[in-house]
């Protein structure tokens, strides 16, 4: 069951963006722009922009954005047809539900769907099956509420090794995609057998709630079992780029403006349960880079709660290196000996745990502490260690006037003159940009000083190739069908180099020849990734400086908008820049060649590139 295109198609265009939002958020009229105080996280100069022209919004700030019915799903915290039923009924259009459509789906809809269904029938085990009492007993002693249970998908797997295999084969799930995805395995005669057998199961969400993975734990003494069996990299899960808990939080992440960040399943969700719920956990890796870098789009506040042991300590002092080096801000809280996220919470409570967040120290602070309580700040020599080790991280800190804040409380804490610091900090900067230099330096002086030269004029090329790409993509959100049909009929979009822009190319041109609706407000609609949508925005919002061309040339003399002169130009542009790429190479490949047949060939392979470029320059709209 499904609304019919063309209703969408039609709510949308009879709410107004600037009307509805304005019913929630105050805005203000900013050049084409409108402009208000962002309801998705706490600021207060606003960076919440809603584009009438284009039907979409965007924060600056937090990243949220979309179009009109985005807005309504992240405001309400209602779901995409509720969002058009509301708008629908709102402005008198009535909606008939198609029945019998089909959809046609792509390899890893049908891997988010075979997880789905694992996930619900696990949880079913769990719920209401009877082998699952041991399960509901397990997690009951751990004071989880069924609430909890329900709303992480909590599930349980039969002790049987082929229960999940039968179901599976009954529900006619593709027995290889389940092996792909690491739900069941195949010994060598050829039987399936179940992989999280005996296991309490946690399923791990994407960003946007769907189960891309499972995490299987024992919960009773057995020996020689891990205790937690993970799933397998897989085409929708990627382990590094995944934060437990991320859909549960960001909302609250996001108003909050901060997240508080533990190691475990089970630390995440005693901690919403208790009501604490901007808390995200890294589970099972070593903090990485793609991790900082997702939770980044919802805030630059990070609060560090590892347990209190020797691992947590480790993971600690390593993550906020990797947290400073991305300019997040760091703080860290210091669980008392023996607990950790979830005993602290179920033995002490909300309040208890609301204080220590409010005594979170910064990195400095812990840092320093943790030397501290090793003694090492008793004796001269390892003092001395100590301090160089907290300036070293200090040399992390990209922002000059913060790094020179936190250098002089450390001058003032140990007492010693700031200057000797300052020298201290700059040789470290210094040593770390030779070893960067160093690197990138071959052996040969002369080979390395041609390289930089290639890489430089590379780098330029690559520059106005993006910058050309960025202009093209933005012109696909003009939401103008004779752009579109322009730019299908010249572009190709594997011709883009860029993955990115090539992904959006791509699909805006399938949906443009699908005859669907191509404004922006629709068309933001077919890129789910969180990712891509940012760009969109970013580009559609005119961030990126290419725009002064872009408004030079999108003016006629009468100040008029020209945008088919300007969509000319650019795929003009972005066709000779394409050509003349091709004419370099073979030029190139002209200079080394070695045999007559050769030579003739690329003279004449460029003789016709240098004629092509005359066709681009007659191209008209
Ligand atoms: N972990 C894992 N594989 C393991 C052990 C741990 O992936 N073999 C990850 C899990 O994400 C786990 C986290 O590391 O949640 C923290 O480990 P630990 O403290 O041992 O487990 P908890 O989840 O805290 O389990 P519990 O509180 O139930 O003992
Ligand atoms: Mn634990």
């Amino acid at each position: 069951m499904r609304i019919p295109e063309n209703k969408i198609e039609e709510v949308r265009n009879a709410a107004n963006i600037v009307d509805v939002i304005s019913e929630y958020v105050s805005l203000r009229k900013r050049g084409k722009n409108y402009l208000g105080l962002c309801p998705f996280h706490n600021e207060k100069t606003p960076s919440f922009t809603v584009s009438s022209e284009k039907q979409i919004f965007h924060c600056f700030g937090c990243h949220a954005g979309g179009n009109v019915f985005k807005f309504l799903m992240d405001y309400k915290k209602i779901s995409y047809v509720e969002a058009i039923q509301e708008l629908a009924d709102e402005f008198g259009i009535t909606i008939e539900y198609d029945e019998k459509y089909v959809e046609i789906q792509s390899e890893q809809e049908i891997l988010y769907d075979i997880n789905t269904v694992a996930a619900k029938y696990f949880s079913n085990n769990l719920l209401s099956a009877s082998e699952g009492e041991t399960a509901r007993k397990y997690f009951a002693e751990r004071k989880l509420k069924q609430q909890s249970l329900r709303s992480f998908g909590l599930g349980y797997s039969y002790s049987a090794r082929d229960s999940f295999v039968k179901y599976a084969k009954e529900n006619k799930l593709d027995l290889d995609k389940c092996i792909h995805l690491g739900l069941i395995g195949r010994y060598d005669d050829g039987n399936y057998y179940d992989k999280f057998s005996s296991r309490i199961i946690f399923p791990i969400f994407s960003p946007n709630g769907r189960v891309v993975a499972f995490a299987g734990r024992i919960f009773d003494d057995r020996e020689n079992w891990a205790k937690y069996l993970n799933s397998p990299e897989s085409s929708i899960y990627h382990k590094g780029k995944i934060l437990y808990g991320l859909s549960h939080a960001k909302d609250e992440i996001r108003r909050q403006n901060k997240a508080i960040l533990v190691e475990g399943y089970m630390d995440l969700i005693s901690l919403h349960q208790s009501g604490i719920k901007n808390v995200v956990a890294v589970s099972g890796t070593a903090l990485t880079e793609d991790q900082i870098q997702l939770l980044s789009r919802y805030t630059k506040n990070v609060i560090l709660l590892f347990d209190a042991d020797n691992a947590g300590i480790k993971a600690s002092m390593r993550s906020i290196e990797l947290l400073l080096k991305q300019e997040m801000e760091v703080r860290v809280i210091s669980l008392p000996k023996g607990e950790d996220p979830d005993s602290f919470v179920n033995n002490f409570g909300k309040e208890k745990f609301e204080e220590l967040v409010k005594s979170a120290k910064n990195f400095l602070e812990y840092q320093t502490a943790f030397y501290e309580s090793q003694g090492l700040l008793e004796d001269p020599m390892r003092l001395t260690e100590v301090i160089k080790e907290l300036v070293k991280t200090l040399a992390l800190i990209n922002d000059e006037l913060k790094r020179n804040l936190l250098l002089k409380s450390i001058a003032k804490k140990f007492n010693i003159r700031e200057n000797l610091l300052e020298d201290e900090l700059e040789k470290i900067i210094n040593v770390t940009n030779k070893t960067a230099e160093q690197k990138n330096n071959v052996v040969n002086e002369k080979n390395a000083e041609e390289k930089r030269v290639r890489e430089s004029k590379k780098e330029k090329v690559q520059g106005e190739n993006l910058a050309i790409e960025r202009d093209l993509i933005k012109l696909l959100f003009e939401g103008d069908k004779k752009i579109l049909g322009f730019i299908a009929s010249y572009v190709t979009p594997e011709s883009l180099s860029d993955e990115t822009n090539k992904e959006i190319c791509r699909k805006a041109l399938d949906e443009y020849f699908a005859k669907k609706d191509i404004s922006a407000a629709a068309l933001t609609e077919i890129f789910p990734e969180e990712e891509i949508q940012d760009y969109i925005y970013e580009i559609t919002f005119d961030k990126y400086s290419t725009s002064r061309r872009w408004a030079e040339r999108n003016l006629m003399d009468d100040g008029k908008s020209n945008l088919p002169k300007q969509a000319e130009d650019i795929v003009k542009n972005f066709l000779l820049i394409k050509i003349d790429e091709r004419i370099k190479d073979n030029l190139q490949r002209l200079a080394e060649a070695d045999n007559e047949e050769l030579v003739k060939g690329l003279m004449k392979i460029i003789d016709e590139l240098t004629q092509s470029k005359k066709e681009i320059a007659n191209i008209k709209f």
